[in-house]
Parts: C-alpha cells; sequence; structure tokens
C-alpha cells in the first residue's frame, strides 16, 4: 500500500487533536498524535535525575533519550496514539500540569527533537495516518500528500482547553498557552510556523463539524 501522510500542525486548543481525531475515524487513517512522545519524555525526564544534569553531556542525554523511547510500546489507530509503559496506557498521565509546565522546554532539545522525529518516521512506514503537532508538515514529513495549519485567537484557544483541565481556571490556561507558544515559536530547531504549501485554516468563527467539513474537502481532492 502506498504511504498517505496528511499533517495537521498548530498552537495548543487550535482544535487540531480533536479534528484530527475524528478525520482519522471518517476516513479509516492511523492518528499520529506527536505531542504524546514530546510529553512521555518529559514524564519520564522529570521522575529520573537527569533533569539537573541533562545539558552536561548530550552523548549521555541521548542515550537516556533512546532507552526512554525503547521502553514503551504504541498502539497508533484512527482512534488515536496510545503509549503504553510496563503493561498499562499512561495517556492521561501526559496531561498533568507538570508536564504541561515543562515540555515545551524539553521538546525545544535537539537531541530530544531528533530522537522523536527518527522514532515517528520509523512507526508509520508504509502507513496511511494523519499526523498533528508543530512541525509535522515543516520538518518530520515535508513529503506529506496533504499539510494543513489550523489556528484559532488566544481567547478562544483558553476557552477550548478549560474545558479540558478540571483543575485549572482560564486564566492559568491562558497563561500556560501563551508561555508554550512563544517557546514554541521562538525555538531555533523546528519552530512552529505555517509550513510550506500548506493549507491555513482559522477555526475561531467556526464550529468543530464546520472544521472537519472544511478539511474533508481538501483531502477529498487529494485522495
Ligand atoms: O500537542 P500537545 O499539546 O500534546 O504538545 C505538547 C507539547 O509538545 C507542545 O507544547 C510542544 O512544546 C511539544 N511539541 C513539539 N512538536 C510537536 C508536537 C508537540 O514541540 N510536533
Amino acid at each position: 500500500m502506498r504511504e498517505f501522510i496528511i499533517t495537521i500542525d498548530g498552537p495548543a486548543g487550535s482544535g487540531k487533536t480533536t479534528v484530527a481525531k475524528a478525520l482519522a475515524k471518517k476516513l479509516n487513517l492511523d492518528l499520529l498524535e506527536s505531542g504524546a512522545f514530546y510529553r512521555y519524555l518529559t514524564l519520564r525526564l522529570l521522575q529520573s535525575d537527569i533533569m539537573d544534569s541533562q545539558f552536561s553531556s548530550d552523548e549521555i542525554f541521548r542515550k537516556k533519550i533512546e532507552e526512554f523511547l525503547s521502553e514503551i510500546e504504541i498502539k497508533i489507530s484512527p482512534e488515536g496514539t496510545v503509549l503504553i509503559y510496563q503493561g498499562r496506557p499512561i495517556n492521561n498521565e501526559l496531561r498533568s500540569k507538570e508536564v504541561e509546565e515543562k515540555v515545551s522546554e524539553i521538546s525545544s532539545h535537539p537531541v530530544v527533537r531528533e530522537e522523536v522525529n527518527k522514532f515517528m518516521r520509523r512507526l508509520i512506514e508504509g502507513k496511511r495516518v494523519i499526523t498533528e503537532g508543530r512541525d509535522m508538515g515543516s520538518c518530520v514529513f515535508p513529503q506529506a500528500d496533504l499539510k494543513f495549519f489550523l489556528t484559532a485567537d488566544l481567547e478562544e484557544r483558553a476557552r477550548r482547553r478549560a474545558k479540558d483541565v478540571i483543575d485549572r481556571g482560564l486564566e492559568e490556561v491562558k497563561k500556560n498557552l501563551l508561555e508554550r507558544d512563544k517557546r514554541d515559536s521562538e525555538r531555533e530547531i523546528a519552530p512552529l510556523k505555517v509550513p510550506e504549501s500548506a493549507i491555513v485554516i482559522d477555526t475561531t468563527n467556526l464550529n468543530f463539524d464546520q472544521v472537519v467539513e472544511r478539511l474533508e474537502m481538501f483531502i477529498k481532492r487529494a485522495y
């Protein structure tokens, strides 16, 4: 089967994850949620003693990252990306406040990005997938068949996110989004940006069904 890749990039709360999920199910494509790998590595680093010494040697750090990645089992399907560690799914833990506060910093490390990218490219070889993240179209899968970039204004993104995180108020969510946006777009390697030839969709004033419909229209044309 010919490899087929659709990328959806955009800032947190732009709707890319929920939209990618709906499209993956509708079109029966495997869904690769790239943020999960950065969140997983952040969780493992937070639990380990390497945090303090991470910049002392890139080689030691790389070994650790490789080791962490070799310890997870991944299931990708149209339902999404499930990370299994020590025999149980850990996706809920990946959305903790501690992880969210640290993940942008960890994901700006070149070694982390290189290893995650290698891992993801191997994972989807020969598959038909939708992938979502920050640099899927610009950096990881520049050969993608179709690229989207979703945006929405900060207020709207914060409102959407606040619904998902019961333990945090709107202002706290907004602050976290702003900090992550800034770090993700200003980092030297693979910053969040509109990939070349991507279709940009502002979802601020669109409801969920309208966004899905719009993307589906473009996908059907490319199939
Ligand atoms: O998409 P999600 O909110 O799960 O991503 C969590 C974090 O992982 C982002 O804020 C970003 O710092 C990092 N990330 C990234 N590149 C990607 C996907 C996520 O740097 N392709």
